[in-house]
């Protein structure tokens, strides 16, 4: 049985945070490492850094460190490290400090725990993901000007993290205490909090708090320049036949404004593709709340966003490669205050008499649109 949540927030510790960059790296186990080396280079076009028998070191078109996501191969599919890049070496002192004021196990690595990159630090945040901490770190070619290398799906940045975790507010509570700004969130009337954004670098979001059972990790999400990339990709899975790779999209997000398109990985690891989000880095950059039941929020074209996106996502494992228990979320669920009692159409607020006027009422043709729902 799952843990009830602990009532109380996470202190505030005396010790300042390190000052994080951005998000750097994830670092993935996967259980064919073959197959995932595939869907990641030949498929996505990622470039190989480095590799060996036991791992594949991979980085994006404009990339200058080492790699963006290290392919581990490993007995369960899940996510050994969640990498930000901080502002000096001397931020790692501070996030030892940090991290044990608070508690947490912390590890510290001076020859680094994958290749590529020197002194790290690995923590098992009060959340219970891993999360890891750098300065030092190989530079490599910028491959930002050789357009012969280029594809027409080129993936250029890694953009974001995305994070499953039972009590949004008290993860977002943390994570501001870490040094992260909330650009958006979703809400209901009732003061519960599905989502959030957060930031460091100024974009819309480093990563994001999603709530659920967790803590588990819901996305990695790498840019291209522009739509028609992602566009590229559909085409390109489709004519490789690979088509149930695609969970959700293409599409244009509310939360964010980008265009996006969901992948699932050989081992289920979900990677969006995402591209032209907004700047965030004024000191008085707005936050924008969205409500749980406005039907653009997640896909702006009022797309239904399918069952499998709300409940499905990766685990996370200890710094000795255990999978951390979930715990299950208690506040309702977005999925089931946003999926009709059909268990696939939409909501709006419940009944016409409570819509403020004529367009908040869903049209009769839109109610169980989803096409799996029609075919049930
Ligand atoms: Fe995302």
């Amino acid at each position: 049985m799952p843990e009830p949540i602990a009532a109380h927030s996470i202190p505030t510790p005396v010790a300042p945070p390190p000052d994080i960059l951005r998000c750097a790296y994830m670092e993935l186990v996967v259980t064919d490492l073959a197959a995932s080396r595939n869907f990641y280079v030949d498929v996505l076009g990622l470039v190989v850094t480095e590799e060996d028998a036991e791992a594949v070191y991979l980085r994006s078109i404009e990339e200058f460190i080492h790699h963006n996501l290290v392919l581990r191969q490993g007995p369960v599919a899940a996510v050994a490290a969640f990498s930000y890049r901080v502002r000096s070496p001397e931020e790692l002192d501070r996030a030892v400090a940090f991290y044990t004021e608070l508690g947490c196990e912390v590890r510290r690595a001076p020859e680094g725990f994958t290749r590529g990159i020197g002194d790290s630090v690995r923590v098992i945040d009060p959340l219970g993901f891993p999360y890891e901490f750098f300065y030092d770190v190989q530079h490599v070619e910028r491959l930002a000007w050789r357009y012969d290398l280029h594809t027409p799906g080129a993936l250029v940045r890694l953009d974001h993290f995305n994070q499953v975790t039972p009590d949004v507010p008290r993860a977002v509570k943390f994570m501001e205490d870490l040094g992260f700004r909330v650009t958006e969130d979703i809400q209901d009337a009732e003061g519960t909090t599905y989502a959030a954004w957060l930031r460091r670098k100024p974009t819309v979001h480093d990563t994001a708090m999603t709530g659920g059972d967790g803590p588990r990790m819901h996305h990695v999400a790498f840019a291209t320049h522009e739509k028609h990339n992602i566009i590229a990709i559909c085409d390109k899975l489709g004519a490789l036949r690979l088509s149930d790779r695609i969970e959700r999209g293409p599409g244009r997000h509310g939360v964010s404004n980008a265009f996006y398109l969901y992948l699932r990985d050989p081992d289920g690891h979900r990677v969006e593709i995402y591209t032209q989000d907004y700047w965030t880095g004024d000191p008085d950059n707005p936050v924008v709340t969205w409500d749980v039941h406005d039907n653009q929020r997640r896909d702006w074209w009022g797309n239904p966003v399918v069952p499998s996106w709300y409940t499905e996502a990766s685990p996370v494992l200890d710094l000795d490669g255990v999978p951390q228990p979930v715990v299950a979320r208690t506040d309702t669920s977005e999925m089931a205050v946003t999926i009709g009692a059909d268990g696939f159409s939409y909501t709006r607020p419940e009944d016409a008499s409570r819509a403020q006027d004529d367009a908040d009422v869903l049209p009769s043709w839109k109610q169980g649109e989803y096409k799996l729902g029609h075919q049930l």
